[in-house]
């Protein structure tokens, strides 16, 4: 049985996903979800999942990015994560230690990736004038949002979309896209998912 730890800074909606995926004969379970928010309300929601959880305060490392992951670090290796899923986790993780865990680090991004990278996705899309925005499943490398693409799944730019209204709409994209990648990531097949 695989083992997966997920990284929060919200609300979890996506790790509730996963979470409620990794049932029956699914290959992997979660094994940990750990925040750099200790008010993240996903790590209640984890609780009530019966998940351990585990809160490193970014805030308490002041600039000192290393010494964060570190400490997140050394909690990440005793869950002995096979994977490791970034759910809404908001810290940019350095080289080092994306090198750490490379090739097993995966993240879910509301945009179509390549395009827009970053913050504030859905401004973006409707800025542009986009027919059609959506949400990426990437492996994570060191350059921000812009890993091996392992998934996407696109919604249709409606009249009268605002940035509101249309994440809404790319959410509930992708807490069907995170569970389908994983599943097949786990089981060592990097193929593609498009929905
Ligand atoms: C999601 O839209 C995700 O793509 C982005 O942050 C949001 C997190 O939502 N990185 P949640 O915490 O999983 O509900």
């Amino acid at each position: 049985m695989k083992r997966v730890a997920i990284l929060i800074s919200g609300g979890g909606s996506n790790m509730v996903a996963l979470a409620a995926s990794m049932k029956g004969d699914h290959p992997a379970r979660p094994v940990l979800v750990a925040s750099n928010e200790p008010s993240a309300s996903g790590l209640g929601r984890a609780q009530m999942l019966g998940l351990p959880v585990v809160a490193v305060d970014h805030r308490a490392f002041g600039k000192d990015r290393a010494a964060f992951e570190d400490a997140l670090a050394a909690h990440l290796l005793l869950a002995r994560p096979d994977v490791i899923c970034l759910a809404g986790f908001m810290r940019i993780l350095t080289p080092r230690f994306v090198e750490r865990f490379r090739g097993r680090m995966l993240n879910i991004h509301p945009s179509l990736l390549p395009r827009y990278p970053g913050l504030h996705t859905h401004a973006r899309a409707l800025a542009a004038g986009d027919a059609e925005a959506g949400c990426t499943v990437h492996e994570v490398t060191p350059a921000l949002d812009d890993g091996p693409i392992l998934g996407q799944a696109k919604v249709p730019v409606a009249a009268g979309d605002t940035p509101e209204t249309l994440a809404a709409r790319v959410l509930a994209r992708e807490h069907l896209l995170y569970p389908a990648v994983l599943r097949r990531f786990v089981q060592g097949d990097r193929t593609p998912v498009f929905l």
